[in-house]
């Protein structure tokens, strides 16, 4: 989205922005006009510097940025974090809830800490950034966008994050009635496959993956311009639903031949 006047001056948090998905939003907020707080997990190693390359990308676009190390699943970690967006420019208008770590196997075979880790990221880490940043997003009468997957609706046996994602595009729909008074909104972009660094993982699991033909594929780029879409205006009737951006790959069971012969890279 190019820039227009909206966007301009206002103050967007993307939860694990330091590459993949989250990265392309941050860089979308910024191409239209905002200041980005690009949050990681870890305080050091490649999370640290991937996150200061995006805040570097941002700046050379002419938006300020800080970078914010925070484990989402950490409560006090989110509270510092939501401080820190405070203390930098006092305002928060936008808040994507995209971060999201999960093991790769059949909910049967996950052991205790897996649960623990899929259920305190992927969903209590959410409610962690939703209950703290509030405040803020109340005073900028501002918007939540979740970024949710196919798993939320479709079996995948190495996906056991599909099932904390069908949870939150629950907590999107209540979210928003919930918070109605307070002028906040929620709303979530189901995306299709996006080649990350969580895709080439996954992959390692479900060989079928490599069937999938490139244009069924969507790009980072494309979901971010449905996050910023939802969070401009034009969304404003837009409220606690979830819009699925897929290319198309989750409308049908069975395609035409022509469409297998086209592998992906
Ligand atoms: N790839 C797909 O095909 C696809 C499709 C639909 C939806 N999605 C969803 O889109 C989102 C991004 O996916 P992706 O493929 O871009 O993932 P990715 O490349 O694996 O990147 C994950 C990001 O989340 C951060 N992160 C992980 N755990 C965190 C935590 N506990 N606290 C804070 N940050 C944390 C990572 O930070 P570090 O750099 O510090 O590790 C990184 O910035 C996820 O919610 C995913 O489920 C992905």
């Amino acid at each position: 989205m190019a820039e227009n006047g909206f966007f301009r001056d206002k103050v967007a948090l993307v939860t694990g922005s330091s590459r993949g998905i989250g990265k392309a939003v941050a860089l979308s907020f910024a191409k239209a006009g905002a200041d980005v707080v690009v949050n990681h997990s870890k305080a050091e190693g490649s999370s640290k510097r991937k996150a200061e390359e995006v805040c570097r990308e941002i700046e050379g676009l002419g938006r300020s940025a800080l970078a914010v190390a925070a484990d989402i699943a950490s409560k006090a970690s989110v509270g510092e974090m939501i401080e820190a967006v405070s203390g930098w420019r006092g305002r928060l208008d936008f808040l994507v809830l995209n971060a999201a770590r999960a093991p790769f196997k059949p909910l049967e075979k996950m052991l205790e800490r897996d649960m623990r880790q899929l259920f305190e990221i992927n969903y209590m880490g959410n409610l962690f950034c939703i209950q703290k940043a509030l405040p803020l997003l109340e005073a900028a009468r501002g918007r939540i966008v979740f970024i949710s997957s196919l798993g939320s609706r479709f079996y995948n046996p190495a996906y056991p994050l599909g099932s904390m994602k069908a949870a939150m595009e629950a907590v999107v729909r209540d979210c928003t009635e919930s918070l109605a008074e307070r002028g906040v909104c929620a709303n979530a972009v189901c995306g299709g496959i996006v080649k990350t660094d969580s895709f080439r993982v996954l992959r390692q699991h479900m060989e079928e993956l490599e069937n999938i033909p490139e244009e069924l594929c969507v790009s980072p780029e494309s979901l971010a311009e449905v996050v910023l879409f939802l969070c401009s205006p034009a969304a404003g009737g837009i409220r606690g639903q979830t819009l699925v951006v897929d290319n198309g790959l989750s409308n049908r069971l069975y395609r035409p031949a022509w469409v297998s012969r086209t592998k992906s890279k």
